[in-house]
Protein backbone atom coordinates (compact mmCIF):
# COMPACT_ATOMS: atom_id res chain seq x y z
CA UNK A 1 0.00 0.00 0.00
CA UNK A 2 1.18 3.82 -0.96
CA UNK A 3 0.95 6.75 1.30
CA UNK A 4 0.00 10.05 0.54
CA UNK A 5 1.16 13.41 2.59
CA UNK A 6 -0.27 16.70 1.97
CA UNK A 7 2.12 19.25 2.90
CA UNK A 8 1.11 22.27 0.70
CA UNK A 9 -1.40 24.91 1.97
CA UNK A 10 -0.32 28.83 2.85
CA UNK A 11 -0.76 27.97 6.30
CA UNK A 12 -2.36 31.38 7.28
CA UNK A 13 -3.18 30.45 10.42
CA UNK A 14 0.59 30.24 11.33
CA UNK A 15 1.92 33.94 9.82
CA UNK A 16 4.12 35.18 9.98
CA UNK A 17 6.25 32.03 10.55
CA UNK A 18 4.73 30.65 7.52
CA UNK A 19 5.46 33.58 5.29
CA UNK A 20 9.02 32.46 5.09
CA UNK A 21 8.78 28.50 5.25
CA UNK A 22 6.06 26.05 4.77
CA UNK A 23 4.21 25.13 7.83
CA UNK A 24 4.97 21.24 7.56
CA UNK A 25 8.94 22.32 7.88
CA UNK A 26 8.67 24.46 11.05
CA UNK A 27 10.03 22.30 14.00
CA UNK A 28 7.75 20.83 16.54
CA UNK A 29 9.96 19.56 19.49
CA UNK A 30 12.82 18.25 18.03
CA UNK A 31 11.98 17.17 14.33
CA UNK A 32 10.82 19.27 11.33
CA UNK A 33 6.87 18.76 11.15
CA UNK A 34 6.84 16.93 8.08
CA UNK A 35 9.33 13.76 8.99
CA UNK A 36 6.48 12.84 11.17
CA UNK A 37 4.50 11.62 9.25
CA UNK A 38 7.20 9.87 6.89
CA UNK A 39 8.03 7.98 10.19
CA UNK A 40 4.86 6.78 10.62
CA UNK A 41 4.21 5.53 7.36
CA UNK A 42 7.73 3.88 7.60
CA UNK A 43 6.55 2.02 10.61
CA UNK A 44 3.79 1.24 9.33
CA UNK A 45 5.67 -0.40 6.58
CA UNK A 46 4.67 1.77 3.54
CA UNK A 47 7.09 2.90 2.06
CA UNK A 48 6.21 4.41 -1.31
CA UNK A 49 5.15 7.67 -0.42
CA UNK A 50 4.24 10.83 -2.04
CA UNK A 51 4.09 14.18 -0.88
CA UNK A 52 2.32 16.80 -2.51
CA UNK A 53 3.80 20.15 -1.58
CA UNK A 54 3.48 23.89 -2.94
CA UNK A 55 5.81 25.51 -4.42
CA UNK A 56 7.17 28.20 -1.27
CA UNK A 57 10.11 25.86 0.07
CA UNK A 58 9.84 23.06 -2.25
CA UNK A 59 13.85 22.85 -2.65
CA UNK A 60 13.86 22.58 1.05
CA UNK A 61 11.50 19.64 1.43
CA UNK A 62 14.38 17.52 -1.23
CA UNK A 63 17.14 19.24 0.62
CA UNK A 64 16.00 17.75 3.95
CA UNK A 65 14.43 14.77 2.69
CA UNK A 66 16.25 13.85 -0.56
CA UNK A 67 14.86 10.50 -2.73
CA UNK A 68 13.74 9.33 1.34
CA UNK A 69 16.73 6.68 1.22
CA UNK A 70 18.36 7.59 3.94
CA UNK A 71 15.30 6.85 5.72
CA UNK A 72 14.59 3.54 4.12
CA UNK A 73 11.06 5.06 1.78
CA UNK A 74 10.97 5.64 -2.07
CA UNK A 75 10.07 9.32 -2.02
CA UNK A 76 8.03 11.32 -5.12
CA UNK A 77 7.04 14.65 -5.05
CA UNK A 78 3.95 16.22 -6.79
CA UNK A 79 3.43 20.50 -6.46
CA UNK A 80 -0.11 21.40 -6.13
CA UNK A 81 0.07 25.00 -7.98
CA UNK A 82 -3.31 26.18 -7.02
CA UNK A 83 -5.10 26.29 -3.10
CA UNK A 84 -7.72 24.41 -4.20
CA UNK A 85 -8.20 22.56 -1.10
CA UNK A 86 -7.33 19.37 0.23
CA UNK A 87 -9.58 17.12 -2.06
CA UNK A 88 -7.83 18.36 -4.94
CA UNK A 89 -3.95 17.91 -3.47
CA UNK A 90 -5.37 14.11 -2.98
CA UNK A 91 -6.57 13.85 -6.82
CA UNK A 92 -2.89 14.98 -7.88
CA UNK A 93 -2.24 11.41 -6.51
CA UNK A 94 -3.81 9.68 -9.25
CA UNK A 95 -1.12 9.53 -11.85
CA UNK A 96 1.18 6.96 -9.47
CA UNK A 97 -1.66 4.91 -8.46
CA UNK A 98 -2.16 0.96 -10.30
CA UNK A 99 -5.68 0.57 -10.89
CA UNK A 100 -7.71 -1.08 -7.93
CA UNK A 101 -4.52 0.38 -5.63
CA UNK A 102 -5.71 1.63 -2.17
CA UNK A 103 -3.87 3.88 -0.30
CA UNK A 104 -3.21 5.94 3.09
CA UNK A 105 -3.49 9.98 3.05
CA UNK A 106 -2.18 11.85 5.97
CA UNK A 107 -2.88 15.81 6.59
CA UNK A 108 1.09 16.80 7.39
CA UNK A 109 0.43 18.80 10.20
CA UNK A 110 -1.61 16.12 11.97
CA UNK A 111 0.59 14.34 14.74
CA UNK A 112 -0.32 11.57 16.64
CA UNK A 113 0.53 8.61 19.36
CA UNK A 114 -0.38 5.85 17.83
CA UNK A 115 0.76 2.76 15.61
CA UNK A 116 -0.85 3.36 11.89
CA UNK A 117 -0.37 -0.66 11.75
CA UNK A 118 -3.33 -1.66 13.17
CA UNK A 119 -5.79 0.62 11.54
CA UNK A 120 -3.93 -0.14 8.02
CA UNK A 121 -4.87 -4.18 8.86
CA UNK A 122 -8.41 -3.05 9.43
CA UNK A 123 -8.50 -1.45 6.13
CA UNK A 124 -6.98 -4.10 4.71
CA UNK A 125 -9.65 -6.70 5.39
CA UNK A 126 -12.30 -4.28 3.98
CA UNK A 127 -14.23 -5.35 0.64
CA UNK A 128 -14.51 -1.87 -0.17
CA UNK A 129 -14.87 1.95 0.50
CA UNK A 130 -13.46 4.35 2.74
CA UNK A 131 -12.34 4.54 6.78
CA UNK A 132 -11.54 7.50 8.63
CA UNK A 133 -9.92 7.91 12.42
CA UNK A 134 -11.49 10.07 14.63
CA UNK A 135 -10.54 11.24 18.28
CA UNK A 136 -12.64 12.50 21.04
CA UNK A 137 -12.28 16.22 21.46
CA UNK A 138 -12.75 18.96 23.55
CA UNK A 139 -13.62 21.84 20.62
CA UNK A 140 -15.22 19.82 17.63
CA UNK A 141 -16.38 22.90 16.35
CA UNK A 142 -12.87 23.77 14.61
CA UNK A 143 -12.95 19.67 12.91
CA UNK A 144 -14.89 17.61 10.58
CA UNK A 145 -17.61 16.06 13.19
CA UNK A 146 -19.26 12.80 12.41
CA UNK A 147 -22.58 11.38 13.29
CA UNK A 148 -21.90 7.94 13.97
CA UNK A 149 -24.02 5.02 13.18
CA UNK A 150 -22.69 1.79 14.37
CA UNK A 151 -19.66 0.51 12.91
CA UNK A 152 -20.02 3.50 10.11
CA UNK A 153 -20.37 6.77 9.46
CA UNK A 154 -23.52 8.54 9.11
CA UNK A 155 -22.19 11.83 7.45
CA UNK A 156 -19.56 14.30 8.47
CA UNK A 157 -20.50 18.12 9.13
CA UNK A 158 -17.38 20.58 8.56
CA UNK A 159 -17.14 22.81 11.18
CA UNK A 160 -20.49 22.93 12.81
CA UNK A 161 -21.49 25.23 15.15
CA UNK A 162 -23.26 22.87 17.49
CA UNK A 163 -21.68 19.65 17.01
CA UNK A 164 -23.66 16.31 16.97
CA UNK A 165 -20.86 14.65 18.66
CA UNK A 166 -17.71 14.84 20.61
CA UNK A 167 -15.93 13.36 18.00
CA UNK A 168 -13.61 15.09 15.33
CA UNK A 169 -12.47 13.08 11.71
CA UNK A 170 -8.71 13.73 12.56
CA UNK A 171 -6.58 13.90 8.59
CA UNK A 172 -5.73 10.69 8.34
CA UNK A 173 -7.99 8.77 5.56
CA UNK A 174 -7.95 5.13 4.00
CA UNK A 175 -9.16 5.49 0.16
CA UNK A 176 -10.31 2.96 -2.30
CA UNK A 177 -9.76 3.55 -6.19
CA UNK A 178 -12.72 4.88 -6.54
CA UNK A 179 -11.94 8.23 -4.40
CA UNK A 180 -10.69 10.11 -7.44
CA UNK A 181 -14.24 9.86 -9.25
CA UNK A 182 -15.38 11.04 -6.37
CA UNK A 183 -13.11 13.87 -6.30
CA UNK A 184 -14.41 14.40 -9.51
CA UNK A 185 -18.08 14.53 -8.63
CA UNK A 186 -17.56 17.32 -6.08
CA UNK A 187 -18.31 20.97 -6.38
CA UNK A 188 -16.09 23.66 -4.96
CA UNK A 189 -16.90 24.69 -1.37
CA UNK A 190 -18.40 28.26 -0.85
CA UNK A 191 -14.52 28.80 -0.02
CA UNK A 192 -13.73 27.60 -3.95
CA UNK A 193 -12.06 24.76 -2.51
CA UNK A 194 -12.74 20.88 -2.86
CA UNK A 195 -13.52 19.92 0.80
CA UNK A 196 -12.10 16.27 2.11
CA UNK A 197 -15.68 16.12 4.15
CA UNK A 198 -17.69 16.15 0.72
CA UNK A 199 -15.58 13.33 -0.49
CA UNK A 200 -15.80 10.94 2.80
CA UNK A 201 -19.52 12.84 2.84
CA UNK A 202 -20.39 10.45 -0.57
CA UNK A 203 -18.34 6.94 0.73
CA UNK A 204 -20.75 7.95 4.30
CA UNK A 205 -23.72 8.24 1.45
CA UNK A 206 -23.24 4.91 0.19
CA UNK A 207 -22.92 3.12 3.85
CA UNK A 208 -19.03 2.49 2.76
CA UNK A 209 -17.48 5.14 5.45
CA UNK A 210 -16.09 3.18 8.49
CA UNK A 211 -14.43 4.43 11.35
CA UNK A 212 -11.31 3.60 14.44
CA UNK A 213 -10.81 5.92 17.35
CA UNK A 214 -7.61 7.17 18.08
CA UNK A 215 -6.30 5.33 21.90
CA UNK A 216 -3.55 7.97 21.85
CA UNK A 217 -2.92 11.67 22.17
CA UNK A 218 -3.58 13.15 18.54
CA UNK A 219 -3.22 17.04 17.47
CA UNK A 220 -3.04 19.03 14.34
CA UNK A 221 -0.67 21.82 14.61
CA UNK A 222 -2.29 24.15 12.41
CA UNK A 223 -2.69 27.31 15.13
CA UNK A 224 -0.20 28.68 17.38
CA UNK A 225 -1.67 26.97 20.45
CA UNK A 226 -1.75 23.38 18.91
CA UNK A 227 2.09 23.81 17.16
CA UNK A 228 2.83 24.51 21.13
CA UNK A 229 1.28 21.31 21.96
CA UNK A 230 2.38 19.17 19.80
CA UNK A 231 5.85 20.83 20.25
CA UNK A 232 5.66 19.30 24.07
CA UNK A 233 4.68 15.82 22.53
CA UNK A 234 7.59 13.06 22.26
CA UNK A 235 7.92 12.49 18.32
CA UNK A 236 8.44 9.84 15.96
CA UNK A 237 10.76 11.07 13.25
CA UNK A 238 14.10 9.40 12.52
CA UNK A 239 14.95 12.62 10.03
CA UNK A 240 17.33 14.27 12.19
C1 LIG B 1 -9.21 19.69 7.89
C2 LIG B 1 -10.51 18.98 7.53
C3 LIG B 1 -11.29 18.64 8.80
C4 LIG B 1 -10.41 17.81 9.74
C5 LIG B 1 -9.08 18.54 10.01
C6 LIG B 1 -8.13 17.64 10.80
O1 LIG B 1 -9.51 20.94 8.44
O2 LIG B 1 -11.29 19.82 6.67
O3 LIG B 1 -12.44 17.90 8.47
O4 LIG B 1 -11.11 17.58 10.95
O5 LIG B 1 -8.44 18.91 8.79
O6 LIG B 1 -6.90 18.27 11.04
P1 LIG B 1 -8.50 22.21 8.34
O7 LIG B 1 -7.40 21.96 9.32
O8 LIG B 1 -8.01 22.26 6.93
O9 LIG B 1 -9.34 23.39 8.74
Amino acid sequence: MKGVILAGGTGSRLHPLTKIINKHLLPVGNIPMICHGVEKFRKAGIEDILLVIGKHSAGLFTELLGSGKEWGVRLTYKIQEEAGGIAQALSLAEPLMKPGERFVVLLGDNLFEDSLTPYVQAFVKQTEGARVLLKKVHDPTRYGVPILLDDKIDSIEEKPAVPKSEYCVTGIYMYDSGVFDVVRSIKPSGRGELEITDVNNVYASKGQLTYDILDGWWTDAGTFQSLYQASGRQLEGECR
